[in-house]
């Protein structure tokens, strides 16, 4: 992808009022799997300043949960200002008031340019994303999940695929070009593995 096609993103964002272009990530991911489905009860984890949850709302979701250091304001739905790797999954489990049929996360922690250090600290996120969809998912359920490439990440996709059914991996073409970002997307929670 050209760094004029990544702009392009940007600015179509910008103009449909998105408020990030991460939403077209979303949106591909909906197009190539269909993982989101209308009435489902959704964990957005990362949901700041809100794309993906705004897209959910759209997709015509019943319930809506975020979590994120600061709350998306405007839109319809119940947001944490939380820390996912502290927060009490019995909090978030009430605020759903039930168990999940999605979790996605899209959590990424401010990077440095020290592509080590930024991939561990993305995996420690992703893997507490997987902690979060085991505790409150439903069996079946479904998980998305944003990954750092990088030495921690082969064995983080195994862990996920003891987990669910069905996994894949997939590569937005809104991922900026030198990204070295990729999502898991995995369906048929099982529920009695032990937690990871
Ligand atoms: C790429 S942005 C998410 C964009 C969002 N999906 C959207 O479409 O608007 C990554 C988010 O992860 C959040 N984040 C990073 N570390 C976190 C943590 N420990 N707990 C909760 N959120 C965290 C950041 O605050 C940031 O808003």
């Amino acid at each position: 992808m050209s760094p004029r096609w990544s702009d392009h993103f940007t600015r179509r964002a910008r103009a449909e009022g998105w408020g990030a272009r991460s939403v077209f990530k979303l949106e591909e991911i909906q197009r190539r799997t269909r993982i989101v489905r209308p009435g489902d009860v959704v964990l957005d984890l990362g949901c700041f300043p809100g794309s993906w949850s705004r897209f959910l709302i759209q997709a015509g979701v019943r319930r809506l949960v975020g979590v994120d250091l600061q709350v998306p304001q405007g839109i319809q739905g119940i947001f944490l200002a939380a820390d996912a790797l502290t927060v009490e999954p019995s909090v978030i489990r009430d605020a759903l008031d039930g168990p999940a049929d999605l979790v996605l996360s899209d959590m990424a922690p401010s990077t440095t340019g020290h592509r080590l250090g930024d991939h561990v600290r993305q995996v420690a996120l992703a893997r507490r994303a997987l902690t979060l969809a085991a505790a409150l998912l439903r069996p079946s359920g479904r998980f998305v999940v944003k990954v750092f490439e990088g030495e921690e990440a082969p064995g983080f996709v195994r862990d996920v695929r003891e987990r669910f059914e069905e996994v894949r991996r997939l590569r937005p073409e809104a991922t900026r070009r030198h990204s070295i970002e990729f999502f898991v997307v995995a369906r048929g929670y099982r529920a009695r593995v032990p937690d990871p």
